[in-house]
This record gives C-alpha cells, sequence and structure tokens, in this order.
C-alpha cells in the first residue's frame, strides 16, 4: 500500500527537479566568459551628467533570458540601477546614465543575475571622482542710477540636475549676513544711495551643488553739498570748506567769487570731495557764501553757514570753561552751608515740637527749605545767562 505511494512520490520530486535545473539554466560558467568594456577612470563636477557607454559580452549557453543588470556603489548590496533583459545576446551595448552626483568619489560595478538567483560580479569597477560645481552663475548688471529702476539677470547654467533655484542676495557691509532680495533669474529693484558700494550675490541651488557670484554696486547719484560744510573767521581770514557727495565724482565751484579773490584747495575720497577756500576777511563781509556742486547727473547750490570762530573766542571758551567751574564750586559751598543751617534749625524744630506736640509743623523749617531752593536755582539761573552771553 505504501510503496507504490512512496514511488509516486520521489517520481514527483525527481520530476520538480528536473524542472528546475532546467529553468535554473545549463552550467556554471567560467568568468573568462564574461566581459564588460567600459572607461573605468572619470572625473567631473558635481551635477554634471554621467553618460558612460559600455560594451558587454557574456556566454548565451550559460546565462538564460530574462535576466537582470544591476549598477551598485562600491557593494552590490548598494544598489543605485536595475534593469531587466528579456532578450538574450552574446554581446549587447548600452549607456550608464546618472542625472549628476554630488562632490565625492564613487566607484560603480555591474551584477548578473538570470534563472534562480545566479549572479555574476564584473570585477571591472568605473571610479568617479567627482569634484565641486566650478560654473558659476553671471550677473548682468545695468548702470544704476539712483531713483531710477533697474533689472538684474542672473544667468545660471543647466545642470543634469535641472536649472537650480537661483535667489538674490544683498550685502550692506562686509561681514554682515546678507539679506535675501529676490528669487528667480531676474531682480528688480530702484537703487537708493543705500545700495552704493555694497554688493549684491546671485546664488543657483542645484540638486548637489550650490554656487554663487557676486557684483560690488555702484550707483551714480547727483552731488549733495553735505551740513558740515562751513565757513570760519579764522583771524584775517575767512576759511570756508564745500563738502559734496555724489557718483561721479563731482565738481564743487564757488560762484559769485574770481580766482584773484582766494586760494583754494581740494581733496577727495570715494564719492566725496572737499574744496576749501581762504580769502582775506575783509574782502567779505556778506554772512554767507554758496557752494556749487556739479556731475552729469546734476546741480546743486547751497549756501554756506558762517560760524564766528575765531582764535580769540576759542581762548573764551577756555576761559568760560574755567569761570563755569567756579560757579560750581560757589554753588556747592554756599548750598553745604544753606544745609549746616537747614540742619540746626531742623534740630531746634525737633526740640520745640517735643515740647509741645498740638504745634502746627515747624514754620521756619518750612521758610527755610523755600529759601535754599530759590536761592539755588537763582544762582544757576545767573551762571546760564552768563553762558549763553558768552
Ligand atoms: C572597448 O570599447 C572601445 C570603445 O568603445 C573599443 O575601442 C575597444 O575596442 C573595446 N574593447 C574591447 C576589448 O572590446
Ligand atoms: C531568489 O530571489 C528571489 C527574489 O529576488 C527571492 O525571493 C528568493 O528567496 C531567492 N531564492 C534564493 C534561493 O536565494
Ligand atoms: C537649497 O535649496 C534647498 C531646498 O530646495 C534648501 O533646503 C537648501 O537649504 C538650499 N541651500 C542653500 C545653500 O541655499
Ligand atoms: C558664496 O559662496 C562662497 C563659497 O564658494 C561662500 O563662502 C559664501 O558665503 C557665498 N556667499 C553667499 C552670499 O552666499
Ligand atoms: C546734518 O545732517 C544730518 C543728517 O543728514 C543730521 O542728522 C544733522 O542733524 C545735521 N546737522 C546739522 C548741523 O544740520
Ligand atoms: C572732508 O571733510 C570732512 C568734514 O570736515 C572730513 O570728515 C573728511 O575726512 C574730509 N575728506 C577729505 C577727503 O578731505
Ligand atoms: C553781498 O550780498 C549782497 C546781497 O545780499 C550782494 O548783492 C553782494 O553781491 C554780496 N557781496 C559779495 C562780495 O558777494
Amino acid at each position: 500500500m505504501a510503496s507504490p505511494l512512496c514511488c509516486f512520490m520521489i517520481l514527483c520530486l525527481r520530476f520538480m527537479v528536473c524542472i528546475c535545473q532546467l529553468q535554473c539554466g545549463k552550467e556554471t560558467p567560467g568568468r573568462e566568459e564574461f566581459s564588460l568594456n567600459v572607461t573605468e577612470h572619470l572625473n567631473l563636477e558635481s551635477g554634471e551628467c554621467i553618460r558612460l557607454p559600455y560594451e558587454l559580452i557574456l556566454p548565451t549557453r550559460a546565462v538564460t533570458a530574462p535576466y537582470t543588470k544591476t549598477w551598485f556603489n562600491r557593494d552590490p548590496s548598494n544598489i543605485v540601477t536595475t534593469t531587466a533583459v528579456s532578450e538574450l545576446k552574446a554581446q549587447t551595448r548600452d549607456i550608464f546614465f546618472m542625472r549628476g552626483l554630488a562632490q565625492g568619489e564613487y566607484q560603480y560595478g555591474l551584477q548578473l543575475e538570470w534563472g534562480c538567483n545566479q549572479t555574476f560580479v564584473f570585477s571591472k569597477r568605473i571610479h568617479i571622482q567627482v569634484s565641486a560645481l566650478k560654473k558659476k552663475p553671471y550677473i548682468r548688471m545695468p548702470v544704476m542710477t539712483e531713483g531710477q529702476p533697474a533689472v538684474l539677470l542672473c544667468e545660471t547654467l543647466q545642470l543634469c540636475t535641472g536649472t537650480g533655484l537661483t535667489r538674490w542676495e544683498w550685502t550692506k557691509a562686509e561681514g554682515q549676513s546678507p539679506l535675501i532680495l529676490d528669487y528667480g533669474a531676474l531682480l528688480r529693484l530702484t537703487p537708493t544711495e543705500e545700495y552704493h558700494n555694497t554688493h549684491i550675490t546671485c546664488v543657483a541651488n542645484y540638486t548637489y551643488a550650490v554656487v554663487n557670484t557676486t557684483v560690488a554696486v555702484t550707483v551714480k547719484f547727483p552731488p549733495k553739498i553735505l551740513n558740515v560744510s562751513k565757513c570760519m573767521v579764522t583771524g584775517e581770514q575767512l576759511v570756508c570748506v564745500c563738502v559734496s557727495r555724489g557718483d561721479p565724482l563731482p565738481v564743487v565751484s564757488w560762484p559769485l567769487l574770481t580766482f584773484t579773490e582766494y586760494s583754494s584747495s581740494s581733496s577727495s575720497r570715494l564719492q566725496q570731495v572737499n574744496s576749501t577756500i581762504t580769502l582775506p576777511a575783509s574782502h567779505y563781509n556778506n554772512a554767507t557764501l554758496r557752494c556749487m556742486s556739479s556731475n552729469e547727473l546734476g546741480h546743486t547750490e547751497t549756501e554756506i553757514p558762517l560760524q564766528i570762530y575765531t582764535e580769540n573766542s576759542k581762548a573764551n571758551d577756555v576761559s568760560v570753561l574755567k569761570s563755569d567751574a567756579a560757579y560750581a564750586w560757589i554753588v556747592v559751598g554756599v548750598s553745604l552751608s544753606l544745609n549746616v543751617v537747614l540742619i540746626t534749625i531742623l534740630i531746634i524744630c525737633a526740640r520745640k515740637r517735643g515740647k509741645s506736640r498740638q504745634k502746627e509743623p515747624c514754620e521756619e523749617m518750612n521758610t527755610y527749605a523755600s529759601l535754599n531752593v530759590a536761592d539755588v536755582g537763582q544762582l544757576y539761573s545767573v551762571i546760564s545767562s552768563r553762558n549763553t552771553k558768552t
């Protein structure tokens, strides 16, 4: 009873093994029967496409279709891409393609798999060295003029990973962290003097790399005469300084004066020009002089205030300071003595109060207290009025 069943089962098993052997391929192939022809060393920048054609030779008597081709990095467990091949050919050509890589080193290998999990790993490796992206964005900047709208353009490269995200940053001063102005390839702005001598950066953020380009910004602006400009009488001389800022560097002139009347000098630094004129004070009795400044963007003219500031008045200033100190001492002395009087009265009052508690608060004390305040106040007002006179 048992033996026919047993025989049947053994037959079944043998049949299954046969099927399996049929599916699992014919024989174990030798390594020399496989070959991979591909570039083994490659250097590129991050974000660049990787396109490596390769040729594959495999033994058709051993490998069965369908089979899979798996590219891995360093280790077969680190799979990068897997493709299934349905047709078996002794020689195939294909392309190893990747949409860019981050900076670093890579080693790609190929594994074939067919039948009942039969595998073959090629010993050849593709060594890829990926360096930082050196291709920077390019900024097109027009001439910037104060108050006139301008459009800046940032040209970025199309990398294998895409165009990347573009953003604009503004660095107001060295060492300051940049401010984000806008996103996108275009930056529209109406420059003010605040942008002058600052930096604008275009940042291109790609999948595997971030690069930037910075340009220095100069903003043309019409001249502005600064309020540090002044005229001073020093002894016999009238010295006037006119300070003007502008870009391009403005010229400063003194209308209503002829060259014979004065000597002048001027100096400039960055966008600022200082023009100093010296003329005999007797030649010029008017209270103000006019200074004029112009560049290609415009011109301005202003009256320079006259500051009566002579060698003598300088000395006066010092004596005023000295007398100030003297008055301060007097005030301290007077208030001290008044305080002594006050305290004495307080003590007397306290004693009186102690004797007769029903009496009103000490009147004398109040009188002295108010006197004290008024006296000091008067002293101060005397000092301040004296000061204003000098
Ligand atoms: C490998 O490929 C290169 C170019 O694709 C070819 O010149 C060379 O003959 C090939 N070598 C072999 C062994 O097939
Ligand atoms: C063969 O591979 C399949 C899928 O890849 C897996 O499920 C199976 O366990 C493997 N068999 C052996 C014997 O490795
Ligand atoms: C680049 O963009 C990604 C988002 O797309 C962001 O997470 C990352 O911080 C950005 N990198 C830089 C340096 O701006
Ligand atoms: C621009 O890139 C450099 C590195 O290449 C970095 O040091 C700098 O901070 C970046 N500047 C801005 C404004 O992102
Ligand atoms: C000069 O101008 C600045 C601002 O431009 C102002 O703060 C300052 O008070 C002015 N000084 C005088 C003396 O007018
Ligand atoms: C111009 O004058 C201003 C104010 O007097 C001064 O601060 C500045 O240093 C001067 N600049 C030059 C270039 O002389
Ligand atoms: C002085 O000012 C008057 C008007 O205020 C003007 O007519 C005259 O020309 C000025 N003198 C000089 C030397 O500039």
